[in-house]
């Protein structure tokens, strides 16, 4: 054998194994996605997501702070407005007593050490379940669409969110939330996360039950990217750091590794995020239960290899289960 055929040497050991990974994962590259509804005393399993849930403000507390304790550093809020009056402009999405702004508010006061991030999208409000607002003919009217998001975003910064991450892929967004922000005198405030590439996917579905936020007619392949366009993923990406974002996300994550490749490149001084979607966590609960592999060591490999594909932040439904994982 060629002496350079011989590898085997350099990672024999498990600390030497550990020292062929460029970046480990640590508990502040987890940011945790929860679903916060309006009825304050809620606590609602969600089937298709196992062991994850809807909870009311006034459980926030007793959710949040054992995984405090444990480590957790960072949240993504999701409305689930059940109650509201939905309508063609996603009225119920700033509503000062709705449950976003109510749950930043609760969580800032309970937990100050908290991380808040808030998804900004119009689906869970609108009347047709679509994330921007749509002209007569059903197709998105850009213009008015990213006015009213950062309407919504500006909104949440002001009850004191840390960051506001638009996940609607309405044309111009980024800039439009950005320039609300500065306007307002929180552009050193607030950070802008943007769901850049962001395809779309099956991979949604199970949110899209937790959240009530399926299209009730169409699909959203106008506005989120095709699974096949690479290209149109770099532009996005491209674009979004130019109008003004802070960090770059890629979603869903596991099938689109090469698109956090290139964001790792084309955003290379920016933070990088991923998303681990509700259905890729559902796949992998899935297949453990099915026998298929142990949950723990396949969950670590699917964030390993997105943190190898070049991510820094990975917002995913394993949070709890990784602050444990990784403390022994
Ligand atoms: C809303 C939104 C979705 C997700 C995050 N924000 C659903 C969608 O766009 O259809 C998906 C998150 C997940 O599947 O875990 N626009
Ligand atoms: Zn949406």
């Amino acid at each position: 054998m060629e002496i350079s055929s011989v590898l085997q040497g350099g990672y024999q050991h498990p600390l030497s194994r550990s020292w062929q990974a460029k970046r480990t994962l640590t508990k502040s590259m987890l940011m945790y996605p929860i679903f916060i509804t309006d009825d304050p005393d809620a606590h609602v399993e969600i089937p298709s997501l196992p062991g994850q849930a809807r909870w009311g403000v006034n459980k926030i507390e007793e959710f949040l702070g054992p995984l405090v304790k444990k480590g957790l550093k960072s949240v993504i809020l999701f409305g689930v407005p059940l109650k509201c009056e939905k309508d063609g402009k996603g009225t119920p999405a700033d509503d000062p007593s709705g449950p976003v702004i109510l749950a930043v508010k609760k969580i800032r006061e309970l937990f100050p050490s908290v991380y808040i991030a808030c998804d900004v999208c119009l689906c869970e409000y609108t009347s047709h379940g679509h994330c921007g607002i749509l002209h007569a003919d059903g197709t998105i009217n850009s213009v008015p669409s990213a006015a009213r998001i950062a309407e919504v975003a500006l909104s949440y910064a002001q009850a004191g969110a840390h960051c506001v991450a638009p996940s609607d892929m309405m044309d111009g967004r980024i800039k439009a939330i950005k320039t609300a922000l500065i306007g307002a005198g929180l552009g050193n405030k607030c950070t802008l996360m943007s769901y850049s590439a962001k395809f779309a996917s099956s991979l949604y579905g199970p949110f899209r039950d937790a959240a009530g936020s399926a299209p009730s007619f169409g699909d959203r392949k106008c506005y989120q990217l095709p699974p096949t366009a690479k290209g149109l993923a770099r532009r996005a990406i491209q674009r979004d750091v130019n109008e003004g974002a802070d960090i770059i996300m890629v979603k869903p994550a596991l099938p689109y590794l090469d698109i956090i490749a290139d964001a790792a490149q084309i955003a290379s001084d920016h933070p990088l995020a991923c998303y681990q979607v509700s259905g890729e966590y559902a796949m992998v609960v899935a297949g453990a239960r099915a026998g298929v592999y142990d949950l723990r060591t396949m969950a670590f490999e699917t964030v390993e290899s997105m943190i190898r594909a070049g991510c820094t932040l990975i917002l995913t439904y394993f949070t709890p289960q990784f602050l444990d994982w990784l403390d022994e």
